[in-house]
């Protein structure tokens, strides 16, 4: 008996030895060819934000709205950017006449933040594949990819405000991250890229070539062609879905929503569905709507607020402090934390009523 046990022994150390070799080994064999390899983590995409203000002809002048400044005031206190680049073609001379003759929103934009806020000089091209770019927001489509080709960061249309921080999406280790728009295209309004990506390049490559003038052929179609694509390539392109960056649409029904004041008693009660609780259990034991119109943005980093420019919105005017404060709209509600937090930082006024 004893010396079966005995026996026993050199095979149990030799069992051990060769599960010990095999998991010293087993870490370092190669991957087999048929299996896609994981490169190291990359940096996260620069925090730097880009606008982009071209002259619609010679006489243009530059001018921000309210709703302008709440895009730029929501970029600085959710981001915290390095640096907030606004590329227009108007001169030194202008935009110094405007930092200082301007509205009293122009201004702000303009002089109230040296320190993040300064304005590039972009050239806007005039021709591509042999045609002559009349529409300025064409030639928006094409500056926007050239800078953050050139330096990376996170592109914002002046109607996308900012609901939260996208440090998360930066950092996802991803090279772009873009979101889709209602109906199911990539939209260019509202975008993030590392420096020199592949998706900005090939915008920049083969947006010239196919222009025809088309509202979408250079932009919108080309940026979900080439997405969709990449996917496929490791850490290339992570797209993100409609509530993310664009939950509501240019469709008539979906600006309503967005914009219409409901004439409804302000809201005041809390916890509301955009609450900003941010315990996932409390977060989603709260059932509670203010208004049962109220959208739920739970799911929207950046609010792409498109308007319909042939449709007047019952009751709407424009945005203004009185109008965010009165927390009468979806718009209103999604801007009143940022408008109030402008407020109590002495940065805009109850008095403030310029569009
Ligand atoms: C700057 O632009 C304005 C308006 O387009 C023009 O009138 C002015 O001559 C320009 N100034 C310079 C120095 O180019
Ligand atoms: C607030 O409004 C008052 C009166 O209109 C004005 O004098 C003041 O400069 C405003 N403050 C800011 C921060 O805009």
């Amino acid at each position: 008996m004893a010396s079966a046990r005995f026996s026993k022994a050199p095979i149990i150390f030799a069992s051990l030895f060769a599960l010990l070799l095999l998991l010293i080994l087993l870490p370092h064999s190669p991957a087999p060819q048929y299996l896609p390899g994981l490169s190291s983590r990359p940096k996260p995409i620069p925090n730097i934000v880009h606008y982009v203000y071209l002259k619609k002809d010679e006489h243009s002048v530059l001018h921000f709205t309210f709703q302008d400044f709440l895009s730029v005031y929501a970029s600085i206190i959710y981001f915290n950017p390095t640096s907030i680049l606004i590329h227009t073609d108007h001169n030194e001379s202008s935009i110094g006449h405007a930092a200082t003759f301007g509205s009293k929103w122009t201004r702000k934009i303009l002089a109230d933040f040296p320190k993040v806020v300064s304005t590039n000089y972009a050239e806007a091209p005039t021709h591509a594949n042999g045609n002559a770019i009349s529409k300025i927001e064409h030639k928006s489509d094409f500056v926007r990819i050239e800078e953050v080709y050139r330096t990376g960061g996170v592109y914002l249309d002046w109607d996308v405000l900012p609901l939260r921080d996208v440090k998360y999406l930066r950092e996802s280790g991803f090279q772009n991250v873009v979101g889709r728009q209602p109906g199911g295209k990539i939209n260019n309004g509202a975008f993030m890229s590392q420096k020199g990506s592949a998706l900005t390049y090939l915008m920049k490559r083969d947006g010239p070539v196919v222009f025809n003038g088309g509202w979408e052929t250079h932009s919108v179609k080309l940026i979900t062609a080439i997405s969709d694509r990449l996917v496929r390539s490791s850490g290339e392109v992570l797209i993100m879905d409609e509530k993310a960056f664009s939950p509501t649409s240019w469709k008539t029904g979906s600006v309503d929503e967005l914009y219409a004041p409901h004439n409804d008693t302000p809201v005041t009660q809390s916890p509301q569905v955009n609450d900003l609780e941010e315990d996932p259990l409390l977060r989603w034991d709260n059932k509670n709507r203010a208004k049962e119109w109220e959208l739920d943005f739970s799911g929207t980093y950046l609010l792409h607020a498109f308007r319909d420019r042939g449709h007047k919105v019952d009751g709407f005017e424009a945005v203004t402090v009185p109008y965010v404060l009165a927390r009468d709209s979806n718009y209103a509600l999604a801007a009143w934390p940022i408008v109030r937090y402008a407020l109590d930082q002495g940065v805009i006024n109850e008095s403030d009523v310029e569009p």
